[in-house]
């Protein structure tokens, strides 16, 4: 017979190589706080059941707890040849306390103990990621509420489009990452469901009591189907997925603050204790932090894409390939949390360059659609004022100048409708604070932004 857990059927002990190869606790011994937390779960419902004996669920939990010590403290030997932290709990609980521990996986079966510790692993993670997401959602309406006056160039096809304000730039990255929060809502509700109970597939002869245990555990839910309590991976693909759509967002922050701090657009300035140099070049100030959010993104999507991969050709019910579920989520939770928490020091710490900006706005002609707008209010077709501004636009490329330097008379030549007012409508100042439609980039707009913003924090 074999040494392992399950030997009895086995006259080899496992091969090394392969031992190794399919033993998960490397990682999955990150979830031993669930792992014990449900064994307690388990057996104070297995003896309330009349199970096993009141005094067996004592020594249980006793025994639990103390291995929850030792693991906190460092004190704990995990071995490989337990395969996975499930056994490496229950092996040393019956070590520890002898036959009482061999009753705590009456009922039970590795496959809903490991769908129960994952379910709470991500349920409690997303609570986490959401903190950090609330964290940097924090930074942009401070930053954008510092910088509340700055007007930047609006980019489509990154040429320079409108004249916007900074701060709403940065808001539009707050609604997305409201939306990331929302998602992550979902997940936690998926992730709410109590697997425990299914047995290892069919359930269980014993009378156990799920609702009891669910109860015990703060689960809002309980599978109604035992295949699918131990099949079901959809909160860990869900949670890649709304971990994929915010590094997607993240990444896109990072693409124009590493545009933003180039020389050739100089519109922002990083703290020096955000960036690093070169060993080479001793100009050189990179902003590595963008730069690796950015490519972290790609493993965060490629974790998505195993996991859906994995999944995708799987019968019914449990799989080993399931614990292939594991590292991606694992790492995609690290990345996240990481990602946005040095994200939120980031923009904290950075300067921006308002007059590169305005210059920027400026010395263009990002205000050739509030001259079209000008003549529309007048009377014209806006077909019409829009070949005029046009005209306009080419009349000062081929001069070498901008809208700002054109004469009144200039003006008239184009359209009678122009007037002394027109130099006025189209400021920088004035193309924002006429942008007053709802959701608009209006000072006044942006404003409520703020404000909605503020209270959506306060209220989560
Ligand atoms: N280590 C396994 C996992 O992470 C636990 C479940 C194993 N069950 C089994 N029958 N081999 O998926």
């Amino acid at each position: 017979m074999s040494e392992a857990m399950w030997g009895g059927r086995f006259t080899k002990t496992t091969d090394e190589m392969i031992n190794e190869f399919q033993a998960s606790i490397g990682f999955d011994k990150r979830m031993y706080h669930e792992d014990i937390a449900g064994s307690i779960a388990h057996a104070t419902m297995l003896a309330k059941a009349g199970i096993i004996s009141v005094d067996d669920k004592d020594k249980i939990i006793a025994g639990l707890k103390d291995i929850l010590a030792q693991i906190e403290n460092g004190e704990f030997d995990f071995s490989v040849d337990l395969e996975d932290i499930h056994m490496n709990i229950e092996k040393r609980l019956t070590d520890a306390i002898g036959e009482a521990g061999g009753r705590l996986h009456t009922a039970r079966s590795r496959n809903d103990q490991v769908a129960l510790d994952t379910h709470m692993y991500v349920r409690r993670q997303v609570v986490e990621v959401q903190k950090e997401i609330q964290n940097l959602q924090q930074a942009l309406v401070e930053t954008a509420e510092k910088y509340g006056d700055v007007i930047m160039p609006g980019y489509t096809h990154l040429q320079r489009a409108q004249p916007i304000l900074f701060a709403h730039h940065l808001m539009a990255y707050f609604g997305m990452l409201s939306r990331d929060f929302a998602r992550f809502e979902g997940v936690y509700k998926r992730a709410d469901i109590m697997p425990l109970g299914a047995g290892a597939l069919a359930g269980t002869t014993f009378p156990i009591d799920r609702e009891f245990v669910a109860k015990q555990l703060n689960f809002e839910a309980i599978y109604n189907n035992s295949l699918d309590a131990v099949s079901d991976r959809d909160y860990i693909m869900e949670f890649l997925s709304a971990a994929s759509i915010l590094m997607v967002h993240l990444s896109r922050l990072s693409e124009e603050t590493i545009l933003w701090c180039s020389r050739e657009f100089s519109f922002v300035e990083l703290d020096d204790a955000h960036c690093t140099g070169s060993s080479m070049m001793p100009q050189k100030k990179n902003p590595d932090v963008s730069e690796l959010v950015r490519g972290k993104t790609g493993r965060v999507i490629g974790h998505l894409m195993a996991m859906l991969t994995t999944v995708k050709g799987l019968p019914l019910a449990y799989n080993k390939d399931l614990q292939e579920d594991k590292e991606g989520i694992f790492d995609a939770i690290d990345t996240v949390k990481f990602s946005l928490a040095v994200y939120a020091q980031l923009i904290r710490g950075m300067k921006v360059r308002k007059e590169v900006m305005m210059t920027a706005v400026a010395e263009d002609f990002s205000n050739a659609t509030d001259l079209a707008d000008y003549l529309v209010k007048k009377g014209m077709p806006f077909r019409q004022a829009h070949a005029v501004s046009g005209t306009a636009v080419h009349n000062c490329i081929a001069q070498g100048k901008y809208l700002k330097d054109m004469t009144l008379e200039e003006f008239k030549e184009l359209s009678p409708l122009f007037e002394a007012d027109i130099q006025e409508a189209i400021s920088p100042e004035t193309c924002v604070k006429n942008r007053n439609s709802f959701g608009g980039t209006s000072y006044q707009q942006v404003e409520l932004q703020l404000k909605a913003a503020k209270e959506l924090l306060a209220a989560e």
